[in-house]
């Protein structure tokens, strides 16, 4: 407890207010338990942040879980790495393993927004049995619907600055300067599946394999329709809309 008290003696008056301000924010915000599902590129991880911060969730995307663990050369980045390189789906066991140890976190206090996950039916049954330990559910499910057609070039535009997750596009959200981070000035990346070639696999493991888990929820009611085919922030209203319902 001494040690904390000290530590927060350090932090300057800005950022201690800063925080204060958004716990109380915070503190009349509704807990939302949510599930982002959609083919790759349909814009989940670019909605995510925006969702995060309206509503004080924490945002747990399994992909970038997968990827900071493949960079670190963990047991588990091993593990899943082949399959990520060729656009497949990683062991069920794996993913439910780190989404099951990430939700303990206290920046999930109010709920989560789960980005890629679950992504087979045997993952979904498996989050059911976490929550109801916890006494909670899933409170909504956002179909992020759009034609494969669009997908290919959302994907290879795509770069992103990979400490912080933010992305960007070419055409769609170019940063500032070409292939530079707009905040911290670092450079970006081009992520190892995203080439036309392995999007054709991914998107075929959406469809044989995620897009059931859409009717598990459909069944359950809790499934809202995005039309993610629209520009970046006509989504947003629609995901507010559906959010404030
Ligand atoms: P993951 O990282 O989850 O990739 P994904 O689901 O394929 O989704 P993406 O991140 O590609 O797309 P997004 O919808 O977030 O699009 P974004 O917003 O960036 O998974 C990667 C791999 O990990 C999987 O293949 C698998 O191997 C493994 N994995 C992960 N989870 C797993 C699980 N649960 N089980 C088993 N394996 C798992 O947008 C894309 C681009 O479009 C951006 O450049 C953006 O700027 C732009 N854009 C976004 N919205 C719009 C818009 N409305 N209009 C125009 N451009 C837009």
């Amino acid at each position: 407890m001494a040690g904390s008290a000290a530590n927060l003696e350090d932090i300057h008056s800005v950022d201690l207010m800063t925080e204060l301000l958004r716990r109380m924010k915070c503190s009349t915000k509704p807990d939302k338990r949510l599930i982002l599902v959609g083919p790759p590129g349909s814009g989940k991880g670019t909605q995510s942040p925006i969702i995060k911060e309206e509503y004080c969730l924490c945002h747990l995307a399994t992909g970038d879980m997968l990827r900071a663990a493949v960079a670190a050369k963990t047991p588990l980045g091993i593990k899943a790495k082949e399959a990520m390189d060729k656009g497949q789906l990683v062991s069920d066991d794996l993913v439910v393993g780190i989404i099951d140890e990430a939700m303990k976190k206290p920046s999930c206090q109010k709920g989560f927004i789960l980005d890629g996950f679950p992504r087979t039916v045997v993952q979904a049954e498996k989050l059911d049995e976490m929550l109801k330990k916890q006494g909670t559910k899933i409170d909504k499910v956002l179909n992020f619907a759009i034609n494969d057609s669009l997908l290919e070039e959302r994907i290879t535009g795509r770069w992103v600055h990979p400490s912080s997750g933010r992305t960007y596009h070419t055409k769609y959200e170019p940063p500032r300067v070409p292939g530079v981070d707009d905040v911290t000035g670092e450079p970006l990346i081009q992520r190892k599946d995203d080439t036309a070639e392995v999007l054709k696999s991914r998107l075929e493991a959406f469809h044989r394999q995620t897009e059931p888990v859409i009717d598990y929820y459909v069944k359950k009611g809790i499934v809202a329709l995005i039309p993610a085919e629209k520009p970046p922030k006509e989504v947003t209203t629609e995901v507010q809309k559906v959010l404030s319902s």
